[in-house]
């Protein structure tokens, strides 16, 4: 059985939802869990503490160890306490899931620079304030897991979500980088694409009546989420730089694959009608590869040139 012996792992948003689950089970498997919970609504009004201290009193009752925190991840100062909780108490690091966020639905052209950047900050931005300071500590063990939660909005498109798709898609450049920096630390960085029944999908589509009715709903049990959440943040887990779906017990690779393309011959000075021309090449999407950092597409393309050096 993977378990979490001797290791601690923040869970961000923890308090409710997908969250809590992950803690929970993460703590059942011998982790001491920071549970971090700004408390808020869905949209990021208000806070409370009780939303932190439900998860961690449950933890308790059922002999694992836990602690509270309420720091929002949307700022450095609250990304930096967030890390110093699990420190201070717990005297180290091991596991990181960035998982806490808002929702709300907005029509692009209505969309304004305040809800824009209140998405960003709460899900992009603290992914970032969270991740440093992690990283910081995990690079001084030589061991850590990041585990983003992202979404499958952002990789592939959802209506009334640019604010939201943007910075879900951001969070999976995050994790790139994380992983490639991160390899030589002992550090593993990968993105998770969930779906699970919580308050994100029962108030956004506001009718009871609906949830109960429709398979799909009853499918897509939060708890279906956490097996994957889990293994990517064990030591079990040697993956790294990579996204999964998980959607209703279905775990899934998701990647960007890179077309092989149409490659203009030398010294041809290609035009718009001969990339007209090519179009089926240039938009084909087999045969692919899928690169693990910028530099597997340059090789690839100063092969087929002939370019060395
Ligand atoms: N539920 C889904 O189907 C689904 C799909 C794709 C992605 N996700 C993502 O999964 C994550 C969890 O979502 P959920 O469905 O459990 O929603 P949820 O609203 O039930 O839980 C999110 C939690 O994050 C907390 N939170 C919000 N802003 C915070 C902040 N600034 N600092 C600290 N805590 C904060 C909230 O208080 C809340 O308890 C989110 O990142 C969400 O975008 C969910």
């Amino acid at each position: 059985m993977i378990d979490f012996d001797d290791q601690v792992a923040v869970v961000t948003g923890a308090g409710r939802g997908l969250g809590r689950i992950y803690a929970l089970e993460l703590a059942r498997r011998g982790a001491a869990v920071v549970v971090n919970d700004l408390g808020g609504s869905m949209s990021g009004d208000g806070s409370d503490v009780a939303v932190a201290d439900q998860v961690v009193d449950e933890i308790v009752a059922s002999g694992g160890t836990a602690v509270a925190s309420y720091d929002s991840v949307d700022s450095p100062e609250g990304g930096e306490a967030i890390v110093r909780t699990a420190v201070e108490r717990f005297g180290r690091l091991d596991a990181v899931i960035s998982n806490a966020g808002i929702f709300n639905s907005i029509p692009f052209d209505e969309l304004s620079p305040e809800d824009w950047r209140r998405m960003l900050r709460v899900h992009l931005d603290g992914g970032f304030y969270l991740s440093q300071p992690a990283f910081r500590v995990m690079k001084n063990q030589g061991y850590g897991r990041f585990v983003f939660i992202a979404s499958s909005a952002g990789m592939f498109g959802q209506h009334l979500e640019a604010h939201y798709a943007a910075a879900k898609a951001g969070l999976v450049g995050l994790a790139n980088v994380i992983a490639l920096e991160g390899a030589p630390h002992g550090i593993l960085a990968n993105a998770v694409l969930p779906f699970g029944i919580s308050r994100m999908v029962t108030e956004t589509l506001g009718d009871p009546k609906a949830l109960e009715d429709n398979g799909f709903f009853k499918a897509i049990q939060p708890e279906l989420v956490a097996p994957l959440v889990v293994y990517l943040a064990s030591r079990d887990c040697s993956l790294s730089h990579q996204n999964f779906s998980a959607c209703a017990g279905r775990f899934a690779r998701v990647f960007v694959g890179l077309g092989e393309g149409w490659l203009a011959p030398t010294d041809s000075n290609p035009t718009a009608d001969d990339v007209a021309a090519h179009l089926s090449e240039v938009a084909a999407t087999e045969p692919f590869t899928v690169p693990e950092s910028i530099y597997d597409e340059v090789f690839a393309v100063t092969e087929r040139l002939g370019v060395t050096g």
